[in-house]
């Protein structure tokens, strides 16, 4: 699974050729947003190397991320004769990506994927890793299928048009990725935090290729979340609970930072982790404007959801703790009061 970092699509065809893809259909797959932007510019380079270029677009949003959505792109991929040999290339946020991947993973057994993510939380996360699919009764992400890309093409220059709460969540998603195994990185984000808020270009694609760079290096070694993959999960069991209470109004990347700092009170709670590197961690998320608080929330019902959550083994929940910024570990034991005292310190107006 290569990566390539660029701030435009000129280098897509170059990198079909080197994935050894040169001909037949491609389906370029985007959202009611990303493909009245990006499609028109994508399919002219593409038209150089593929016969028949098509273009298709799922109405926009989380809502929409069900097996219907896909349902209609399995007979838009029919109708025009798509085989084994065709390619899609989904060109979008994470909710395009999981379920063109998905759809990529089960139309015909499997055809091939190319994933060009248009929005931070998708450069940084979700585009990497295989992990696609749809959400299902309420339950997010319930029905899916590892399938990984022929290759990801990040265009950084298409965070231009992305609305500025979706480039701060796709920050929240960041800032775990340095906590969780990058200290030097950490230190050139806070460096670096006036460039990045500027969104000057340099500074955006260093941070995107540092990030993908984390996750790429843990998924190579943990493809299939056996051990190790589960560290990407900081934050994400307490941010999930905090975004199913709040019925998913808040972004994705808001309740990772949220969840992030949860972490870190019960590690510092436990004594693993200093005060000082907790503070750092609240002021940087609050440097980005992340949120670090949950606002009043009802403990109980945010402990109910982390139990629900899927990130359990054997009815514990594995939840990630780190010990020093870019170290962090998979912990089992930790206890319900553990847990209270952490949401509690969350809750509230965020003056900690
Ligand atoms: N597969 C994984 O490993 C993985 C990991 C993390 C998250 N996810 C999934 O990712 C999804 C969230 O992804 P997301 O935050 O990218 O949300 P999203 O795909 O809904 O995109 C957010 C919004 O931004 C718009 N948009 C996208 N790119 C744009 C651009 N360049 N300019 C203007 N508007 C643009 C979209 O149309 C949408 O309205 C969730 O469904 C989550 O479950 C998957």
């Amino acid at each position: 699974m290569k990566l390539y970092f660029e701030n435009n699509f000129n280098g897509l065809p170059a990198a079909f050729t080197e994935a050894g893809i040169r001909s037949g259909r491609i389906a370029v797959v985007g959202d009611t947003n990303t493909l009245p932007l990006y499609g028109e510019p994508a399919a002219d380079v593409l038209k150089g190397i593929f016969r028949e270029v098509h273009l298709f677009a799922f109405p926009a949003g989380e809502e929409h991320k069900n097996l219907s959505s896909v349902e209609s792109l399995y007979a838009f991929l029919l109708d025009r004769h798509f085989d084994r040999k065709d390619v899609i290339l989904a060109l979008g946020g994470g909710v395009v990506g999981d379920m063109a991947g998905f759809a990529a993973a089960t139309y015909l057994r499997g055809i091939r994927v190319v994933q060009c993510p248009t929005t931070l939380l998708a450069q940084v996360d979700s585009s990497i890793g295989g992990k696609t699919g749809v959400d299902f009764m309420g339950y997010k992400n319930m029905i899916g299928a590892f399938h990984m890309p022929e290759f990801v093409y990040m265009n950084t220059g298409t965070l231009a048009t992305l609305p500025e709460e979706q480039f701060s969540s796709g920050m929240g998603e960041v800032l775990k990725s340095a906590v969780l195994g990058d200290a030097d990185f950490w230190k050139w984000l806070l460096a670096n935090a006036g460039a990045i808020k500027d969104k000057d270009p340099d500074a955006v694609l260093t941070m995107v290729r540092r990030t993908a760079g984390i996750k790429e290096a843990i998924v190579l070694r943990d493809p299939k979340e056996q051990g190790e993959r589960a560290l990407l999960n900081l934050g994400h069991t307490i941010g999930h609970a905090v975004e199913k209470y709040r019925d998913f109004s808040m972004p994705h990347g808001h309740c990772v930072a949220v969840g992030t700092a949860a972490s870190g009170y019960i590690s510092a709670g436990r004594g693993l982790l200093s005060r000082k590197e907790l503070d750092e961690v609240i002021r940087a998320e609050r440097l980005f404007d992340l949120p670090v608080s949950a606002g009043t929330i009802d403990t109980e019902a945010i402990l109910g959801f982390t139990k629900s959550d899927k990130k359990m083994s054997a009815g514990r929940i594995r939840f990630i703790l780190f010990d020093r910024i870019g170290h962090a570990f998979i912990a089992d034991d930790v206890t319900d009061d553990e847990l209270r005292r952490a949401i509690s310190a969350i809750s509230g107006d965020g003056s900690l």
